[in-house]
């Protein structure tokens, strides 16, 4: 590893301290280094606050007081996402950068949403691209909201040895382990919202918080509960309306549910006939980067058929659910052609006394 990488890896590092605050910001981090120190380390902490770069100015004014002005001259900076060149909540970083007439700047990954920071910047030396990939990977929400016009999806599914996500009575709860049910409770801690089907809401009732995770409990931003209930069967006194956290259902004209002033919020005028325009309005109008999807057969095939499944999570244990169970995925030959649709594992972990597989699209 040369020695830019490893600034550029402490940056990455850095950035991920923002894991559940920053939303719907990126995850951002900095490094300052002068010859062969490291003298200011930053990260983008919550929405509406400093970004990463000016924390780390910041951080080298702290240390050094009235010095810092000329050692930022010499100094290099590495920072995990192009600097933002546009007024948002906060002043454009790339304004702060030049400013401190910092040297050189390394940038991993560019950013869609911003006009340029290389283009604009003539009396700056700047190199893109550094460890990409991993900058990349850490923000893959942030991405496909601004490339993609909708989140990074990714479906959770409990399932027992022989596949089933329930007992043919529906019965589906106790299926994992508690220490399964935990790292449940983390996924759903790093999604801006968790989206279910209407019959696990008729039949479960979850409330879909984020519990006991794990994580600092005041630093969790409940995820944003999302149903569609295009044939009106809520009621309106189900767990997902509990006001622990906020709530957005997608109903038709002619529903009965009404918006409160708390934390339930109806929308009438999406496009329903597909989840594509879900996903869209989802990523358009509330910001969301990242879904968990958390249903049953009816919207997993739902969204393996408009191939919007990016991540897929599965626990498995080794209980059996026997030849009446309810299958992940009810899919026939004639919905499309099955062999076509194949994952690749990632990942296989041991989680209690279940099997955690992560899976991603076999595009191949
Ligand atoms: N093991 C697990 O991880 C797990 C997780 C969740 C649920 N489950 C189990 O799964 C079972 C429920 O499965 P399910 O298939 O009935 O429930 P679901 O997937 O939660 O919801 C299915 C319903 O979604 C609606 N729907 C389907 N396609 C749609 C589309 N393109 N756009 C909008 N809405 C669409 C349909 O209702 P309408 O036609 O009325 O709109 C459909 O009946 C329960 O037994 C539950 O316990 C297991």
């Amino acid at each position: 590893m040369t020695l830019h990488e490893e600034y550029m890896r402490e940056a990455l590092s850095l950035a991920k301290r923002g894991l559940l605050t920053t939303r719907p910001n990126p995850m951002v981090g900095c490094v300052i280094t002068h010859g062969d120190k490291v003298i200011g380390r930053g990260w983008h902490e919550r929405a509406g606050q400093n970004h990463a770069e000016v924390n780390a100015i910041q951080n080298v004014y702290d240390t050094l007081g009235e010095k810092a002005k000329s050692v930022l001259e010499e100094s290099v900076m590495y920072v995990t996402l192009e600097p933002c060149s546009k007024t948002g909540k906060t002043p454009p970083c790339s304004e702060a950068i030049r400013e401190n007439r910092i040297k050189k700047v390394y940038i991993a990954s560019e950013d869609n949403s911003q006009d340029g920071f290389a283009k604009k910047q003539t009396d700056i030396e700047i190199e893109t691209g550094l460890l990409r990939d991993e900058a990349r990977d850490i923000n893959k929400g942030f991405f496909s909201r601004i490339e993609k016009k909708r989140p990074f999806i990714t479906a959770k599914m409990g399932i027992g040895l022989d596949g089933g996500i329930a007992l043919a009575s529906g019965e589906s709860k106790w299926i994992t382990s508690e220490e399964s049910r935990e790292d449940v409770h983390r996924l759903r801690a790093i999604n801006d919202a968790i989206f279910t089907g209407i019959g696990t809401v008729m039949k479960d009732d979850p409330s879909l918080t984020s519990r006991n995770s794990g994580y600092d409990e005041n630093e969790v931003i409940q995820p944003l509960r999302v149903v569609i209930d295009r044939n009106n069967q809520l009621s309106g006194n189900e767990n997902i309306f509990s006001e622990d956290s906020d709530t957005l259902i997608f109903v038709n004209k002619n529903s009965n549910i009404k918006s409160n002033d708390k934390n339930v919020f109806i929308e009438q005028s999406a496009d329903l006939s597909n989840l594509k325009n879900v996903m869209h309005h989802l990523a358009e109008e509330k910001q969301i980067n990242n879904i968990l999807i958390e249903a049953g057969s009816g919207i997993f095939d739902a969204l393996l058929k408009e191939d919007l499944i990016d991540c897929l999570v599965l626990y498995q244990s080794p209980k059996i659910l026997g030849k009446n169970r309810k299958t992940f995925s009810k899919l026939g030959q004639s919905d499309k052609k099955l062999s076509t649709i194949g994952f690749k594992i990632d990942s296989v972990t041991n989680i209690g006394l279940d099997k955690k597989i992560t899976l991603s699209p076999n595009k191949e």
